[in-house]
């Protein structure tokens, strides 16, 4: 059975300072549940969010997650941060090919791909971002965007289980817009992706790799999102931002897992 994994993308929010007391508050209220969590601040505060998480009673459920990183071990690569750099804060996942990398930093199915590999060579764990524009999905190319994506980022790489990759499938024009998408068109790209998966792996391990839905999720939207068969989590930016947001989202998200399995 898929384990929810829910994790918070602060994206470029919240200074050290910020974050402790987002992990400070956020830990307090925190009770054990039945999901993986993964908190991605910004590498800036990668330190202080790993050693308040490691030094709680929480660091089996609670990882720490960057957003970013780049593909060589070390060189002349000015303002860019290594994988060997961000184990040193012992980071366990990374989000790679997020739609606003791919916007604002030309970020290509290549770059990603050279990226997912260069993380399991690292031993590291991918958050795989892919999503279609509206635009896109407007002209009915929704699928084939998707399935490109899939291939060239995955291209050449193997997998032996399906705890090697978290998938995110987050619409463009879904995030930070509130245009939430529907729980028809989520399910049917979530099967999809599982469909591609098998053929791309094989579907022993497909049925068992974690997709996450992404796009203006909150509490009020998440019940509905996680009734769904092929929905395993959620990759949440705006409301992850605030504790008490956060900590209501897992929570109605875990419950409606757990509600629907038994
Ligand atoms: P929002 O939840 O703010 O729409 O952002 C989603 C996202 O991009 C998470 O990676």
């Amino acid at each position: 059975m898929r384990k929810p994994i829910i994790a918070a993308n602060w994206k470029m929010n919240k200074t050290i300072k910020e974050s402790q007391l987002f992990m400070q508050k956020f830990l307090f209220d925190y009770t054990p549940i039945s999901c993986d969590i993964v908190i991605c601040p910004p590498v800036t505060a990668l330190s202080s969010v790993g050693s308040i998480i490691s030094g709680s009673s929480y660091s089996s459920s609670i990882k720490l997650g960057t957003q970013n990183c780049h593909w060589e071990e070390k060189g002349a690569y000015t303002g860019e941060v290594s994988l060997p750099m961000l184990k040193e804060f012992s980071v366990n996942s990374v989000i790679i090919g997020h739609s606003e990398r791919r916007q604002y930093f030309s970020e290509t199915n290549q770059t990603v791909n050279k990226k997912l590999k260069a993380i399991y060579s690292q031993n590291l764990r991918p958050i795989f971002c892919i999503g279609e524009s509206l635009e896109q999905r407007e002209a009915g190319n929704t699928f084939t965007v998707l399935s490109t994506q899939l291939n060239e980022g995955l291209d050449d790489i193997s997998i032996t289980s399906g705890e090697d990759i978290v998938i995110a499938y987050e619409p463009i024009w879904a995030i930070g817009t509130g245009n939430v998408a529907t729980p028809k068109q989520i399910q049917a790209v979530h099967s999809f992706i599982r469909e591609t998966l098998s053929v791309l792996f094989s579907p022993s391990i497909a049925s068992a790799i974690r997709i996450q839905y992404g796009g203006s999720v909150k509490p009020s939207n998440i019940e509905s999102i996680m009734q769904l068969k092929d929905v395993d989590g959620a990759l949440v930016g705006g409301a992850s931002l605030e504790p008490d947001d956060f900590m209501s989202l897992i929570q109605i998200a875990c419950k409606a897992k757990e509600q629907i399995r038994s």
